[in-house]
């Protein structure tokens, strides 16, 4: 993706060290975030330098090369590398994509720290072609004008590039149709007014930010035509564990008879979850809903205090779609039901 007038990726490695753009400072400042260990890594990932299921994927296929590079001189490199991978599958518990890199890396790294390299690089080209593709693929989904929900960020910045819900609007858009998207705030982090937002923007798409309370209106005045959002989790049932909110957003897009797609790679479905209740949800600290964050007047990154002193907050950051509510998954290898056999058939195609 191109920002002032440079061709970034989300997230990348030169030597030892993993870059990633700092996504906690966007959409304010542009700043790239230089990781030099296989810790600095997972703290990333934990603080939400870098997000997204398929970015955190790439970052910790990333951080467990830079472990075996770390640790090949260890006389206990064997403890050390186990140690690290632990520690980066302690960062985040729900997007599949981090477990699934730091598996193949993992497996990877034990002939050699340089193929456990090639492995990570191997995973962060095919989450770039699997998100291309999906483009492809759901861009033949909107008519000739379209106007589009989405939720939280699943463009470029959740990916290493194109992005997935994203993905298909870009393409859309270049091949002449005309798409408006209107986009979730995405609270408490606010991905979607903040990252989404951005995005769009510099990809001069038209879209404007919504309240997350404002769907089921916007519905029931037939102003959206599709919904489309990213999986962070897809169960072998197709189950579908999104960003907090996705759920709301799928029970009303059914009471409106409006499509709702969601857009995943393969390598976003876990075939060991039967169902969607056995996705770990991650909850976050209670800070991120009792505080906002944002620059003042002068440019300065302030936090402030949005709620009643004194109270707690519940901060679950995702939840699970049914698949009934689901018109159909957008995979790279084609657009599936969300429903056990489709799942099996398309992952026996791999
Ligand atoms: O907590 P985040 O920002 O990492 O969560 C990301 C999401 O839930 C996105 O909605 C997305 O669909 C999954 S990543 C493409």
């Amino acid at each position: 993706m191109i920002v002032n007038d440079k061709l970034y990726q989300t997230v990348w490695i030169e030597g030892t060290s993993v870059f990633m753009i700092q996504q906690n400072l966007l959409p304010f400042k542009f700043e790239i975030h230089e990781c030099k260990t296989y810790w600095d890594t997972c703290m990333a990932i934990t603080d939400m330098t870098i997000r997204g299921a398929g970015a955190i994927g790439a970052a910790a296929g990333y951080s467990m090369a830079q472990a075996f590079l770390q640790f090949r001189d260890d006389p206990e490199k064997a403890i050390r590398v186990r140690e690290a991978r632990q520690d980066i599958e302690n960062t985040r518990p729900t997007a599949r994509n981090l477990f699934y890199a730091v598996e193949r890396v993992y497996h990877a790294g034990l002939i050699s720290p340089e193929s456990a390299m090639v492995e990570a690089q191997k995973v962060a080209q095919k989450d770039s072609a699997d998100s291309k593709r999906i483009g492809e693929l759901g861009s033949d989904l909107f008519k000739k004008k379209a106007n589009i929900l989405t939720h939280c960020n699943a463009g470029w910045l959740a990916f290493v590039d194109y992005g997935t819900a994203l993905a298909p609007i870009y393409l859309a858009a270049k091949q002449g149709k005309e798409v408006f998207v209107y986009v979730d705030e995405t609270r408490p982090r606010n991905q979607g007014g903040k990252l989404t937002a951005w995005e769009l923007y510099n990809n001069g798409i038209a879209h404007v930010i919504i309240p997350d309370n404002a769907a089921a209106t916007l519905m029931s005045q037939g102003k959206i035509d599709m919904v489309i959002v990213g999986a962070d989790r897809i169960a072998a049932n197709g189950d579908v564990a999104n960003k907090i909110g996705t759920l709301g957003r799928a029970i009303l897009a059914k009471e409106f008879n409006i499509p709702f797609y969601v857009a995943a790679p393969t390598s976003t479905i876990d075939i060991d979850c039967a169902t969607g209740k056995e996705i770990p949800i991650e909850e976050r600290d209670q800070e991120e809903v009792l505080y906002q964050s944002g620059i003042d007047k002068n440019e300065n990154p302030v936090q402030v205090l949005v709620c009643s002193p004194g109270s707690k907050a519940l901060n679950l950051a995702f939840d699970v779609t049914p698949a009934k509510y689901i018109t159909g998954i957008i995979t790279e290898k084609g657009i599936v039901k969300a429903h056990h056999q489709s799942i099996k058939k398309l992952l026996e195609e791999l």
